[in-house]
């Protein structure tokens, strides 16, 4: 779990790209008598705020979970009203966006996704495919298992030979082969897990926590997350101290 604040990264400690599973706007919402949909609601600005303070701090890549694979399991109502808040958001925010420098992708499934909600999420990505400060991935009818499925299925297709696959050719398949790897995980809502979001690229992203629920989320949670990020050790399955004297290699 994140401890508070000790000291702010310097610029060359800041993530590249983090990645966010906003989680926790129904309880948010149950904490104060109200509905879900206000929880995802209230999550909508959370996300805006937390997008522009990433840009502020540097970051040049946010991947957010919004809908996963297994959300369709919710109530009619929940999906529907999930469905209505993409048209919301993306009417409310383009302008934000753009003002601000946002690039928005979408990332997932979208052949179960209704006609109205497509247009909003395309007219999202190409009224600001020209900026540059950040970009906002926005995972939606996302799982990861789905992802790696998805990217063999576009490998194969594109003709690529099982001799020629490997873990390079496949990650130009995925659907974020526009942005390197996470450095970053956070989850919020307090539960310690991936919940099928991003299998394949977080392989070697550091993990963060946080009991605080996405609507809280805000800049002191964000800013003790990079303060964590800065303090861990990131080895990649090498050791830190190299030897004085290289000897020959002993397979
Ligand atoms: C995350 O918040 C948002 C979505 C999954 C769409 P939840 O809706 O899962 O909130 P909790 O976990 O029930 O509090
Ligand atoms: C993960 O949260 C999905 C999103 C935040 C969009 P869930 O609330 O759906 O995850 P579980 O069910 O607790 O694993
Ligand atoms: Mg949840």
């Amino acid at each position: 779990m994140l401890d508070s604040v000790s000291a702010l990264p310097n610029a060359s400690e800041v993530p590249r790209h983090i990645a966010i599973v906003m989680d926790g706007n129904g309880r948010w919402a149950k904490s104060r008598f109200k509905p879900r949909f206000l929880g995802h609601k209230q999550g909508v600005d959370t996300l805006v705020n937390t997008v522009l303070a990433c840009a502020d701090r540097g970051v040049e890549y946010l991947t957010v979970f919004a809908f996963s694979s297994e959300n369709w399991k919710r109530p009619n109502d929940e999906v529907s009203g999930l469905m209505s808040l993409v048209l919301l958001a993306v009417s409310k925010y383009l302008g934000v966006m753009n003002k601000n420098g946002v690039r928005v992708r979408i990332v997932g499934d979208r052949t179960d996704i209704a006609a109205h909600v497509k247009e909003a999420w395309d007219h999202a990505e190409s009224g600001t495919q020209h900026n540059t400060r950040i970009t906002l991935s926005v995972a939606f009818n996302y799982g990861g298992r789905w992802d790696v499925v998805q990217a063999c299925q576009r490998a194969i297709r594109a003709g690529i030979s099982a001799d020629d696959l490997d873990e390079a050719t496949l990650s130009r398949f995925m659907a974020l082969s526009h942005a390197p790897d996470p450095d970053l995980f956070i989850r919020t809502g307090g539960e310690v897990r991936i919940s099928n979001f991003l299998l394949w690229q977080t392989a070697y992203s550091e993990l963060c926590f946080s009991d605080c629920l996405w609507p809280e989320f805000g800049e002191a949670e964000l800013d003790a997350a990079l303060a964590e990020y800065a303090r861990r050790d990131r080895r990649f399955g090498a050791i830190k101290e190299p030897q004085a004297v290289e000897l020959p290699l002993v397979r």
